[in-house]
């Protein structure tokens, strides 16, 4: 493919970078030599209480422990506000846009401390003490970057769930995770619709009933409609906040103290918790961003990632304030109301970095050169991506029509569970490689292993794994450290396993060439195909179920579900009833693309459901099933066929 498309540094004179080729390669060798010294280094970029003198402790061996800089101390809401008091009091910090709400809401960094103080105080008021979870709920506003730094600040672990999870998906998270307290919305706008965030939550507190320990919610008003509130439960978010006092001492944390978790999918049925710890997080998220967008004075960075993303985590909040920069966030979409909504914004707020999803990038690319034509993009100086592959077609456009070939374009691979970015470009420093996600930053040993779990040198291709720790890996799945070291650490003992496959070129670039395991990506998300499987096998109708990813023009890929019914079930099954079931269950996000009813799966002798015949069947590629022979009754796949392609 476009191994050949290589664009050069040179390309971009006058990129404003302290890096060189040099100094880079210099990082990398220290790096390798000696682990410990060069992050202790790296963690001189964050303000500690007591400054830590020990670097990397654990193993990726046995009952794994992952333990950086465990003996400092520290606030991470210092490091991303306090600290620029004394010299960017009053530089913009945070600039909050609401669809539809007129220009946006600028907060400086002593704003957005008083901000974050109040809420500390309402947030103890309340009982909520050190180590206890509080869920965050919210949609892009101001509030939601408030309530991750005020968690910090009294030393709470933030639980940032998804706006598109359903009320299900909602008590599922909350009780495991022991959330005692709420911050919510009373609605949510997307384009055009309005999403009841307050009703979702309400249907979720009710249904976990006695299982969740949340005491307190506080509501975002977001609009002008009453919500009903449950006395002594609920607070209206400013009424309640506001009153509250601008100064808050910060509760000194341990480095290993957890900073926050996040739920993620896997390949098993249950969402799991990922956590991340202060210390090593913190200086991660610091040091990547650095790394790859080192903002400047004068830099905007508009992450459009939503924040219960690990990108709205690291790229929106953590990384971007850690670092003294402006970040910016908005509730628009792409092309509402019209397409070239975001243009208008890149113009209006002088946007320098925007960083997006490869599927916002279809979606724009979609609309027309002209769209992007229309505006002035001058601002722009650094346009980024990650969270899902991108062809190099998508990312010529995106260099090309957005950047005016003028802007670099950082592909970053990470994950959920890296805390931040593994493998991106060093922009004005490195050569770009379209539909790559580039080379490892410094600090970081990628490998790749081969069928038999080795490790193959140079230009390779199979399971992507990570052979030394850095300090914004995961620590534990929350209430489950043996799933955490079942999952990442077993498949290539020794080594962190990611999930992905990828190949090395032979400039040790990385091409990744997708999951490896039965979780799919659907704009950016992920959804595991088992935890689909899981929610309708709790149907008595559905005997049984696979569901599968398929290529998806905008979305990247897009889920088709098989399903077989009981055939003494007394109710009928339709197809719609089984997709409403699916969004119903585990939120919009996973609204499938096709429901099939069959009379039967493909399977192995063993009985086991060939899910790769019926992606391939449901992605057209009909032509080319392979061998049918090991199958338990071949004829199985003609029907199947029937039914999604008609009569063939
Ligand atoms: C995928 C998102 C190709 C990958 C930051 C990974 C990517 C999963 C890229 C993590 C990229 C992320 N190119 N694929 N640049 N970045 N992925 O946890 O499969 O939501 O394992 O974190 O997204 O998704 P997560």
């Amino acid at each position: 493919m476009s191994d050949h498309t290589v664009i050069q540094p040179g390309h971009y004179k006058g990129y404003p970078t302290t890096m060189t080729r040099a100094s880079l390669d210099a990082m990398t060798r220290q790096a390798r030599k000696d682990q410990d010294g060069f992050w202790l280094e790296q963690a001189e970029r964050v303000h500690w209480h007591k400054k830590p003198t020990r670097g990397f402790e654990g193993s990726f061996e046995g009952d794994v422990s992952i333990k950086w800089f465990e003996d400092g101390l520290l606030n991470v809401s210092v490091c991303c506000l306090d600290r620029y008091l004394t010299d960017k009091a009053d530089q913009v910090a945070l600039i909050a846009h609401r669809e539809g709400h007129g220009p946006a809401e600028k907060l400086t960094y002593a704003m957005l401390h008083e901000r974050v103080c109040r809420l500390a105080n309402a947030l103890t008021h309340l009982g909520v003490e050190k180590g206890q979870r509080v869920a965050i709920n919210l949609p892009m506003v101001s509030e939601a970057v408030v309530a991750m730094l005020a968690c910090a600040r009294i030393g709470a672990v933030h639980v940032v769930l998804f706006g598109g999870f359903s009320a299900d998906g909602i008590a599922e998270r909350l009780v495991d995770s022991g959330s005692v307290a709420v911050i919510t919305a009373s609605v949510a706008y997307r384009g055009a619709k309005i999403i009841p965030f307050k009703e979702m939550m309400d249907t979720a507190l009710y249904k976990a009933g006695a299982d969740s320990a949340v005491h307190s919610v506080l509501v975002v008003r977001t609009s002008d409609d009453a919500v009903p509130m449950l006395p002594g439960r609920d607070h209206d978010y400013h009424d309640f906040v506001d009153s509250f006092e601008v100064d808050f001492v910060p509760v000194i944390m341990k480095a290993e103290d957890p900073l926050f978790m996040l739920y993620t999918s896997g390949s098993t049925g249950k969402p799991k918790a990922i956590v991340h710890a202060c210390g090593g997080y913190i200086v991660w998220a610091s040091y990547t961003m650095d790394m790859v967008y080192a903002q400047r004075p004068g830099d905007v960075l508009w992450c459009t990632a939503d924040v219960a993303w690990i990108t709205g985590h690291s790229s929106v909040v953590y990384g971007p304030l850690a670092n003294g920069g402006t970040t910016m966030i908005s509730d628009s979409l792409p092309a509402y109301p019209h397409p070239g909504r975001w243009w208008d914004l890149v113009d209006e707020y002088k946007v320098t970095m925007l960083f997006s999803s490869p599927t916002a990038v279809r979606a724009m690319m979609a609309d027309g050169d002209d769209v992007v034509n229309r505006h002035d993009l001058s601002s722009l100086r650094l346009l980024g991506i990650a969270g899902e592959p991108i062809s190099p077609d998508a990312w010529l456009w995106y260099h090309d029509v957005v950047g005016k070939k003028r802007c670099p374009v950082a592909d970053t691979w990470w994950q959920t569970e890296t805390g931040g970015i593994v493998l991106g470009p060093i922009p004005g420093v490195q050569s770009l490689k379209p539909g790559s996600a580039s080379r490892p930053l410094p600090g970081i040993e990628m490998a790749i292993t081969d069928t038999r779990g080795r490790v193959v040198q140079g230009v390779a291709e199979g399971s992507l794994c990570i052979a030394r720790s850095w300090p914004g890996q995961a620590r534990t799945i929350w209430g489950d450290h043996a799933r955490f070291c079942q999952t990442y650490f077993t498949k290539v003992p020794g080594l962190y396993f990611t999930g992905d496959g990828a190949r090395r070129d032979a400039d040790g670039y990385y091409w990744i060439t997708g999951r490896m395991d039965d979780v799919i990506n659907i704009a950016g998300h992920r959804l595991g195909t088992a935890e689909v499987e899981d929610v309708l096998g709790e149907d008595h109708r559905i005997l049984e179920s696979a569901a599968v990813g398929v290529p998806h023009p905008v979305k990247g890929e897009g889920l088709v579900v098989f399903i077989m019914p009981r055939k003494d079930s007394a109710t009928e099954l339709t197809e719609e009833g089984v997709a409403r079931l699916i969004t119903q269950r585990l939120g919009r996000y996973a609204a499938p693309e096709a429901v099939y009813l069959v009379p039967d799966l493909p399977r192995t002798r063993s009985g086991k459901i060939v899910r790769r015949l019926l992606r391939k069947i449901a992605s057209g590629e009909t032509e080319n099933l392979g061998d049918l022979s090991a199958l338990t009754d071949p004829s199985v796949v003609g029907a199947v066929c029937n039914r999604v392609w008609g009569a063939m």
